[in-house]
């Protein structure tokens, strides 16, 4: 069965039936105001925080599922009751097709002649989001038709919501007066929820239960089965914004309806937030800006490979993704219910990778809230909370590590230095310190807080949540922090090198050199790294286990941090291919532990083959494809990048079950009956790591302190490819010609004509055509 295609000139994914297997979703808005909405319209919003300030209520993983939505209920004249998104009625359509596009979502659905198509999105910079109605038909007498639609509210708690009924149900109020149907609780703290409709209606409700009727639900509404609207306030329950329309549409015209949903400070204010959205001309620009915008964002980095999968992912959904983790880290998806986990502290500092190149304003603004999150030792929160700024959760190894990967990245793209004299105040009320001074407590708390082995301790967990080996009697470690140690480090030197620090260059060299040593003689297998020690000091991911021989993460950080000599990183890369490879994408470790085990922690919980007992954890497969990049097996890396790119699935899409767009987190591995299973889809640190995968390593084109640097690593068949770049504000146009079909290795690079080692930073506006050939030198 297939499902969709991608329209790729007009950077959509087209769904053609709308019973996928799970919700295929889209997000609209930003970080300011944002929502979700699959392919047939369920999902929610929420004004800048989805914890504190929901404004759509979701019903998670209930039956029926992906309720409830933005909804349009049709009534014809025969009566019969249809929804053109298919839900929530779910009669069958006589034609029907999603497009999710770039922030925006078109879903059309046809029944007896009759065709409604809904286009959903948040303008730019807007708190509120427009759902516009075109209705046509193609009959040859007037057609008489009555519409309601449908959405429910949230009492901005989204906690509470679930959990506190009998003080979330007695707070509820909504009305009605003229266009507009208000919400908000009794406190009135969190401003007033609108829905508004561009055209008089004939009438409203606002009151689930009276709209819906007693033991129905959203498939079968009274009004809509009597015909009309009740016209029902909530006092108190379930408040919902319902509008009744009734028309009669002549042949060969259309009506429309605009609908616009937001949040305001008070009743007051709405009239002036729904003005601009009222008039048909002023909604088309919004429109337009919003495609815009996205064409600009997407337009900084476009290439042309000899691989359409390649070049579909990263000119459009890789980076679209990307944005969407920036902007809400783990925070709310399909998965997490956006209550939980807030901003996550490492997760962030890797989705700035992904962004850094369109977004500089926001990733610096970002990364001086991450590290307000610092403590003054050089750790960090694990997470915050965007709304009360509130911190969460310590006892990572690894969180402030990050920070050093993300903001030197940050520079070198942007040739931001003046960052690192930003001065922010530890989290602790420790004073405040330049993020430079920030950066470098990063590191040396993780060099100040070693175990048995001189290896940095593991703590509660590192990347790896769900390994938490027991701390008794003596700390457990890390290999992987050593090794994610030494890649900052190496950060450290190049940028104390960058800004004139002599010191701390001698200093932080000698560091990295003496733990890259020092791994390399506790933590060297025979043919791979371990993982780490548990508190009685006995390994873990060694030949001496039985479960949990092999671990991915400490090979491909071996690599990545060149702390391994060159034949180590061959052996461990190859070791964790042939013990962990799979056609769908590598597994995290391997054997899985067969049963709960506390002194292993979190991952044990899972069945084998699951997330991290074992699943393919997809966040961790870019880094391999990196290591076998730096190793110069284009070959290997390019099959890797295409064994998880998540067009490969549209031929299997009811196995893989999840978005086909878009990178998802974990998919199960060999030892699970049900291998080849995809879940947690968008949200993902895939997401900004197949990014820097496919684009820095695979086609090579790397953002340095001096300028571009060009080393790429493909398949030896390709003959070439063109990559076209915005760089701190100069525009790069970058062939790349393969004519020894080679992997890697570059003979010449030239531009406009003259050779050059790396392409240079140019003046703001300039252009550069930079030709490169790889091969030998000659
Ligand atoms: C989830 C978390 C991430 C963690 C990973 C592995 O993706 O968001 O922070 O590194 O799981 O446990």
């Amino acid at each position: 069965m297939t499902y969709g295609y991608f329209e790729s000139q007009a950077r959509e994914f087209v769904i053609t039936r709308p019973d996928t297997p799970t919700p295929w979703i889209n997000y609209l808005g930003d970080h300011t105001y944002g929502g979700i909405i699959s392919n047939t319209a369920g999902g929610y919003s929420f004004d800048g925080d989805p914890k504190y300030r929901r404004l759509l209520r979701y019903r998670y993983n209930s039956l029926p599922a992906d309720r409830p939505g933005r909804y349009l209920y049709i009534l014809g004249e025969d009566g019969q009751a249809w929804s053109p998104t298919w839900a929530p009625v779910c009669v069958p359509l006589d034609r029907y097709e999603c497009r999710h596009g770039l922030g925006y979502t078109v879903i059309e659905g046809c029944k007896n002649g009759v065709s409604a198509q809904g286009t959903f999105f948040v303008p730019p910079g807007a708190r509120l989001e427009v759902w516009r109605w075109r209705i046509s038909h193609s009959r040859p007498e007037p057609v008489r038709l009555k519409t309601f639609c449908y959405a429910e509210f949230c009492p901005y708690d989204a906690d509470n919501d679930l959990t506190n009924l009998d003080w979330t149900q007695q707070i509820a109020n909504a009305w009605a007066k003229g266009n507009v149907i208000y919400y908000t609780t009794h406190m009135r703290t969190t401003g007033c929820t609108f829905l508004c409709t561009s055209a008089g209606p004939s009438g409203f409700d606002c009151d689930r239960e009276s709209f819906v009727g007693r033991y129905r639900s959203e498939q079968n509404p009274i009004a809509v089965e009597r015909g009309h609207s009740l016209g029902s306030l909530a006092h108190r329950g379930n408040g919902i914004g319902s509008f009744f329309h009734e028309w009669v549409i002549p042949p060969g015209e259309s009506v429309e309806v605009v609908f616009v949903m937001g949040i305001a400070d008070g009743e007051e204010d709405v009239p002036n937030r729904i003005a601009p959205y009222c008039d048909p001309a002023a909604l088309e620009a919004a429109f337009g800006e919003l495609k815009a915008q996205w064409q600009d964002r997407l337009g900084a980095l476009t290439v042309q490979t000899p691989d359409p999968i390649l070049s579909e992912m990263v000119n459009t959904w890789n980076p679209y993704q990307c944005m969407t983790t920036f902007n809400w880290a783990r925070f709310v998806s399909l998965y997490e219910c956006g209550i939980r986990r807030g901003i996550g502290f490492r997760d962030s500092c890797q989705d700035t990778l992904g962004v850094a190149h369109v977004a500089q304003s926001a990733v610096r603004e970002r990364l001086l809230r991450l590290l307000g999150n610092q403590f003054s030792r050089g750790d960090a929160y694990h997470q915050y909370f965007p709304f009360t700024g509130e911190g969460d959760k310590t006892g990572y190894s690894d969180d402030h590590l990050w920070a050093v990967l993300a903001t030197t990245h940050y520079i070198k793209e942007t040739g931001d230095v003046d960052v690192l004299a930003e001065p922010v105040k530890y989290a602790d009320g420790g004073g405040s310190d330049p993020i430079y001074a920030h950066l470098a407590r990063a590191v040396e708390y993780s060099l100040n807080t070693l175990g048995p082995h001189g290896v940095p301790r593991l703590g509660f967990a590192d990347w790896n949540d769900a390994l938490n080996l027991s701390n008794e009697p003596a700390p457990a470690e890390s290999v992987l922090v050593g090794f994610l140690l030494c890649k900052a480090l190496r950060e450290m030197v190049q940028l104390a090198e960058h800004v004139g620090r002599q010191p701390d260059v001698e200093r932080f060299e000698h560091e990295h050199r003496t733990m890259a040593d020092l791994l390399n003689q506790v933590a060297w297998d025979g043919d791979w790294y371990l993982r780490g020690w548990k508190g009685d000091g006995s390994p873990v991911g060694s030949r001496e286990n039985d479960a949990g021989r092999i671990f991915l993460n400490p090979q491909s950080w071996a690599v990545i941090s060149s702390a391994a000599p060159l034949p180590r990183s061959q052996a461990c890369m190859k070791s964790a291919l042939e013990l962990l490879d799979t056609p769908v994408g590598i597994m995290l470790m391997g054997p899985p532990y067969p049963k709960y085990d506390a002194s292993i922690g979190g991952c044990t919980t899972y069945p084998p083959g699951a997330k991290e007992n074992g699943g393919i954890f997809v966040h961790t497969n870019p880094w391999a494809i990196m290591a076998f990049a730096m190793l110069g097996d284009g070959e290997t890396a390019f099959r890797l990048y295409r064994q998880i790119a998540p067009p490969g699935h549209l031929e299997n899409p009811d196995h893989f079950q999840v978005e086909p767009y878009v990178f998802c987190q974990n998919i199960l591995g060999l030892p699970h009956p049900l291998y080849g299973l995809g879940r947690n889809s968008w949200l993902t640190g895939t997401a900004s790591w197949a990014y820097v995968a496919a684009t820095q390593y695979i086609l090579g084109v790397r953002p340095d302190y001096g300028g571009l640097v060009i080393s790429p690593c493909i398949p030896p068949q390709w003959l070439g490819f063109k990559i076209r770049r915005r760089f701190r504000e100069a525009w790069y146009d970058i062939e790349v010609r393969n004519p020894d079909r080679v992997s890697s290795g570059v003979r010449e690079i030239r531009v406009d004509g003259r050779p050059v080692e790396r392409l240079p930073v140019l003046r703001k506006g300039d252009e550069c055509r930079a030709t490169v050939v790889l091969g030998q030198h000659k």
